[in-house]
């Protein structure tokens, strides 16, 4: 199987799983305990139906939108995710020169393993995901480079104030840097470009923790272990707005699921909040992320930028979750196996399946902008 054989998420996931040592596509595929939420993050779509309309001249379709204040040419964007360099030799360079070629946002986190400043300086907008760590010291520095990187908009992680069960991470014994053991040698034996890429390349680091923390750069952790110890668990609201405001630009707040908490948000001067339960990967048992969208779309989808991110493996999951009223719609693994697979070819590929399969879906609901989208196109089961 190869790239161009690729024809969806699934193929991409599949080829993804031939590329990488099994630890390190378990991490990206897995999610907490019984994976219920993980599962049910993409499984909640298909308890919505669209219903067409037809005769409405839809030749010339408009993809476009606007979060954060900056117009982006399609619905949906890369979220920022952990360790890209172990994914592809290329890593957050190949998913930020796609998202690029496609005018729409990626996001870049705090674990990035590609220098922020290098990768501030793609044109084409961009979020960066903050940890808050116990040490203040490293949260100061982190935000003092990034302010000085060019990015779009500011997003604090709030759901990862410790680590999830992750348990297919333990079985493995999956971290960063990888590190070899007896139970994971076979598996990185029978990847030998991966290994070759590893470590003939150039060396794997987290640029903007490594001179603080050794974890994750030199020291092999788990990213439950470093969720667990390094982050700041008495993070709150006061925190957040203190964080808002010393960055003073565009600000969400990445995993919130429930109404109070999205109003007090926007208490706080958030300009938007990601819809998230992390993929999964954190509290296993809590609601999808597309099944609380309604009810926090209507109490501040009129004030910020609601964006719905997890589970989306199809254009018509977009579809759905735009009809709802999400502003955009965002994903991790939706991007993710690509990149695996085939880099930022990779990346180009699933984005433009995403887009062309968009534009083909939009034409089907009679649909030629993104605002056409609303809720009398759906039904509930
Ligand atoms: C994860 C983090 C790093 O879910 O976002 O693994």
């Amino acid at each position: 199987m190869r790239l161009k054989h690729c024809n969806n998420f699934h193929d991409f996931r599949k080829l993804a799983k031939k590329r990488l040592p099994s630890p390190i596509f378990h991490y990206i595929d897995g999610a907490a305990e019984d994976e219920t939420t993980h599962q049910r993050n993409t499984s909640a779509y298909n308890d919505v139906d669209l219903v067409p309309n037809v005769l409405r001249g839809v030749e010339n379709v408009d993809l476009s939108t606007t979060i954060f204040g900056k117009k982006i040419d399609l619905p949906f964007y890369c979220s920022p995710t952990a360790l890209q360099r172990l994914f592809h030799y290329d890593g957050e360079r190949a998913v930020g020169r796609a998202a690029k070629k496609f005018n729409t946002m990626f996001g870049v986190s705090t674990i990035a393993t590609v220098p922020v400043e290098e990768l501030g300086a793609i044109d084409t907008p961009k979020m960066f995901q903050f940890y808050y760590h116990k040490d203040h010291g490293i949260n100061s520095a982190v935000l003092e480079k990034v302010k000085a990187s060019n990015y779009d908009v500011l997003a604090l992680t709030v759901d990862t104030i410790t680590s999830g069960n992750r348990e297919r991470d333990l079985r493995t014994g999956f971290t960063s840097p990888p590190k070899l053991t007896l139970s994971s040698l076979f598996s990185f034996l029978s990847k030998p470009m991966w290994g070759l890429n590893y470590v003939f390349r150039e060396k794997f680091e987290l640029p903007l923790l490594k001179d603080t923390v050794g974890e994750l750069s030199n020291v092999a952790t788990s990213i439950g272990s470093y969720f667990s110890t390094m982050l700041d668990q008495s993070m709150n609201w006061n925190d957040a707005e203190k964080l808002s405001s010393e960055w003073g630009g565009h600000f969400a707040l990445k995993g919130i699921m429930s109404v109070e908490d999205a109003k007090r948000a926007v208490d706080i001067g958030c300009t938007g909040i990601i819809v998230s339960n992390h993929g999964g990967r954190q509290l296993d048992g809590s609601r999808s992320n597309f099944d609380q969208l309604a009810e926090i779309v209507d109490a501040v989808g009129d004030k910020i930028d609601v964006i719905c991110e997890g589970g989306i493996q199809r254009p018509t999951h977009m579809l759905k979750a735009l009809s709802l009223g999400a502003k955009a719609c965002a994903g991790g693994r939706l991007y993710l196996y690509a990149l695996a697979a085939a880099g930022q070819a990779g990346v180009e590929k699933a984005l433009g399946l995403y887009k062309t399969g968009l534009e083909r879906d939009m034409k089907l609901m009679g649909c030629t902008k993104i605002s056409d989208l609303n809720r009398d196109n759906l039904r509930f089961r």
